[in-house]
């Protein structure tokens, strides 16, 4: 998909979820749709999830796709270097990332976009996972991190 496509498609969903949210200031039932709708709008997407910290440990939120891993080790995989970074990962080949954590084989490219609170306290990523290799770019980031500022909005 060309970059202008994309971009179009992107500003779609986020109007769609700006009135979405508005239904509820819950922050799972905002995460949970988030997640539906990019899974169901993107093919090639077939993991879309977040991964909250809780007790300093990253546990799985509401996500669509495949059984995922419920709590990541700290300090390893693309999600943590999100956490630590406090900025946006993105890896266009998953087996090329030292420590990269494989919840399901098919995965060949992720984007982690990290998810603060009100109080500007990060609360967790946004994590997807993509069949394609090399499935995003600063487009994919930049988009989602607007999205992602709608859970606390
Ligand atoms: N790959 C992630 C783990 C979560 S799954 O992709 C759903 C990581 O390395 O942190």
């Amino acid at each position: 998909m060309d970059k202008q496509h994309k971009t179009a498609k992107y500003h779609r969903i986020y109007e769609q979820l700006k009135d979405l949210v508005n239904k509820t200031d819950d922050d799972y039932a905002r995460m949970s749709t988030i997640s539906a709708l990019l899974k169901n709008k993107f093919d090639h997407f077939f993991w879309v999830g977040f991964y909250l910290l809780k007790n300093d440990e990253l546990t799985v939120g509401p996500y669509q796709g495949s059984l995922a891993c419920l709590v990541l080790e700290k300090d390893k995989g693309v999600c943590w270097a999100g956490i630590n970074t406090k900025s946006s990962v993105i890896v266009p080949d998953v087996h090329a990332f030292a420590g990269h954590i494989a919840c399901d084989s098919r995965s060949n490219s992720e984007i982690v976009i990290p998810v603060y609170n009100k109080k500007s306290e990060i609360r967790g990523v946004l994590d997807i996972d993509s069949r394609n290799f090399d499935d995003f770019d600063d487009t994919d980031r930049k988009e989602l991190e607007k999205i992602v500022e709608l859970i606390y909005s």
